[in-house]
């Protein structure tokens, strides 16, 4: 079978498209014939070798396919089912074929498009654990950054669903301030531009936001801090794909008074069973049409370099997918 795997970390083109021998279910797993698989930003991170895994290394969180097989003992009616999963390890789904754990494996919901549901799989699951981790409370101001991202979208749409008042998204340039808005936001911001801090202010007659969701850091992240309302805003942070966490002194906490929170860690202190709610309550609703998934570009296996490149550059909105 064809795989995308990678015998060194680097620059994208680390990423080959190679033949392996066809995986087998072993006990409590299940072999997906691989019909979308998602590209996640921490493939990125793992495959550029800041976060280096065992080598080779088969990338890829999430699939989407028909089961082909169940490990001796399993559920043989799962097999011809569609499905969408987690892979084991954080390895192995850039692939035709890809084996996972059948405690990780999701039905996708009649009527529910596969593309769809790999969409709201990892990153719906995540954006409803960072929303129930952070607590918002009704007819607040909440301020997303990277807002366009794959995880960004689905904020924008939990939060709004949780109660938001005013829901702000930022990211950068006009394509992505549209589909921001086209999301449901009420108001999009180019962090790009020098005032942009200000424009929160504006936006909020001055008091700025109530509850920010960050997963850029670095700069953009410590304005972000600065977009926080003072004595009563909470800033939850949960990635840095500028490539640094924001920078915050305390002396500037305790000059302003915010409240930081990792809702991130938070849900992944949870239990795996409430982190399965989360996935599933993500893909029932999708399944109803409440949230939907922004797919970005897609790519056939032989193009996971492009993909990669793509997510660098910040030229994707929404889920990245490749196509095996
Ligand atoms: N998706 C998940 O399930 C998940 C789970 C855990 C953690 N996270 C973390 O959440 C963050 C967002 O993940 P995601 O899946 O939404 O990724 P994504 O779709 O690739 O979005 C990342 C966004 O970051 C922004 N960005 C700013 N500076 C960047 C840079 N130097 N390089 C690349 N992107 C840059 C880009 O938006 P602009 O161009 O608009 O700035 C981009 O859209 C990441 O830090 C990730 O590690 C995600």
């Amino acid at each position: 079978m064809r795989v995308v795997q990678v015998h060194q970390f680097g620059s994208p083109e680390v990423l080959r498209l190679e033949e392996t021998e066809e995986p087998q279910a072993g006990h409590g797993q299940v072999v997906i014939e691989v019909q979308v698989a998602g590209v996640c930003f921490g493939d990125t991170l793992i495959r550029s070798g800041k976060y280096p895994l065992p080598l080779p290394w088969v990338p890829g969180l999430e699939v989407a396919g028909r089961v082909r097989e169940v490990g001796p003992d399993g559920d043989r009616t799962l097999v011809g089912k569609l499905v969408v999963a987690r892979t084991k390890n954080n390895r192995g789904g850039y692939a035709e074929l890809s084996v996972v754990d059948a405690t990780d494996v999701f039905p996708i919901p009649t009527g529910l498009d596969i593309q769809q549901a790999v969409g709201v799989f990892l990153s719906g699951q995540t954006a409803v654990g960072l929303i129930k981790a952070i607590n918002i409370t009704p007819g607040e101001v909440v301020l997303i950054t990277a807002a366009a991202g794959s995880l960004g979208s689905q904020l924008i749409q939990q939060a709004r669903a949780a109660g938001a008042g005013t829901v702000i998204g930022a990211a950068y340039g006009k394509k992505k301030l549209d589909m921001i808005t086209q999301l449901g936001a009420d108001v999009a911001i180019d962090y790009s531009k020098d005032d942009w801090v200000e424009q929160v202010r504006k936006a909020t007659n001055g008091k700025g936001a109530d509850l920010v969701l960050d997963g850029v850091g670095g700069t953009i992240g410590h304005q972000a801090f600065e977009a926080t309302t003072r004595g009563s805003g909470r800033l939850g942070v949960y990635g840095f794909s500028s490539g640094a966490w924001a920078k915050i002194e305390t002396r500037e906490l305790a000059a302003r008074s915010i409240t930081i929170i990792a809702p991130l860690a938070i849900a992944f202190a949870k239990p795996a069973q409430e982190t399965h709610i989360n996935a599933e309550t993500a893909l029932a609703e999708a399944a109803t049409g409440k949230l939907r998934a922004v797919i970005g570009p897609t790519y056939p296996l032989s193009r996971a370099a492009d993909a990669h490149t793509a997510i660098e550059a910040r030229q994707t909105t929404g889920k990245v997918l490749l196509i095996p």
